[in-house]
């Protein structure tokens, strides 16, 4: 579904990704492990064509990708749910699910969209009228996640979609993301919790400075001692 090859990207001289390689089969969850400055985002974002690659390539069912747009990939049904979120804070929720679905695939469909959204997060569609910018962190997450769905994903990019919150609305989140994968989606998520992350993945990969260090299944790199000591803190 989605194979990120060799990637290396940099930033003028700084190299963040040095020949990272991984890839997702259809309907796999891969987590993505590592510390701060692991280069994690750069990773996701690279795979968005938000970043030029110095080498490497992108491949998304079969086709190399490197010539598409970010737009062009995400109506090819790649998304991606940033960091930073980017939410248009002043609107409603409502609104910026909307928002989310000015690349759908097929424009008339959005109202179900819409629907699914609010019935795999049922809290957005009780705050559909509020300003986004009053939202608590976690509902706020989750108005990235369901304006990501909105575009009706093939495949979706998560970075970092734990940070911050409390551990209450994590579970939540995380409860919506393994949702994701009985409709059969294909996900890439991106921690620091390592976890949590394996907790719904088929596979992992770990990456410290800019290259990958480590992969496995899920089951098994949460029983790696040596991940055990570097990322669960025990
Ligand atoms: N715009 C930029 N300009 C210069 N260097 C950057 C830029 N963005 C990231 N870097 C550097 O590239 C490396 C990888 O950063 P990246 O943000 O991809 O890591 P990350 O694993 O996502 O970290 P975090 O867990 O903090 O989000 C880091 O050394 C970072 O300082
Ligand atoms: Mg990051």
């Amino acid at each position: 579904m989605l194979s990120l090859e060799n990637l290396t990207v940099a930033y003028g001289k700084a190299v963040a990704l040095d020949g990272v390689s991984i890839h997702a089969d259809a309907g796999e969850f891969i987590a993505v492990i590592g510390a701060n400055g692991a280069g994690k985002t750069t990773l996701l974002n690279a795979a968005m064509g938000l970043l030029p690659l110095t080498s490497g390539s992108v491949r998304y069912r079969g086709h190399c990708i490197d010539d598409l747009a970010t737009e062009q990939r995400v109506a090819r049904g790649m998304v991606l749910v940033s960091e930073s979120r980017d939410l248009f804070g002043v609107l409603s929720v409502e609104d910026n699910l909307r928002l989310g679905g000015y690349l759908h695939r097929r424009r008339a469909d959005a109202a179900a969209s819409l629907e699914r959204v609010y019935a795999l997060l049922p809290k957005l569609k009780e705050r559909r009228k509020q300003q986004v910018a009053t939202l608590s962190g976690g509902e706020q997450q989750m108005v990235a996640i369901g304006r990501a769905l909105m575009t009706e994903p093939v495949a979706i990019l998560l970075d970092e979609p734990s940070i911050g919150l409390a551990p209450l609305v994590v579970q939540q989140i995380f409860e919506a993301i393994a949702a994701l994968k009985t409709q059969g989606m294909t996900a890439v998520i991106v921690e620091q919790n390592a976890r949590l992350a394996l907790s719904v993945a088929d596979r992992g990969y770990v990456m410290e400075l800019g290259r990958i260090v480590m992969d496995g299944s899920a089951a098994a790199l949460a029983d790696d001692p040596r991940l055990n000591a570097a990322y669960f803190g025990s």
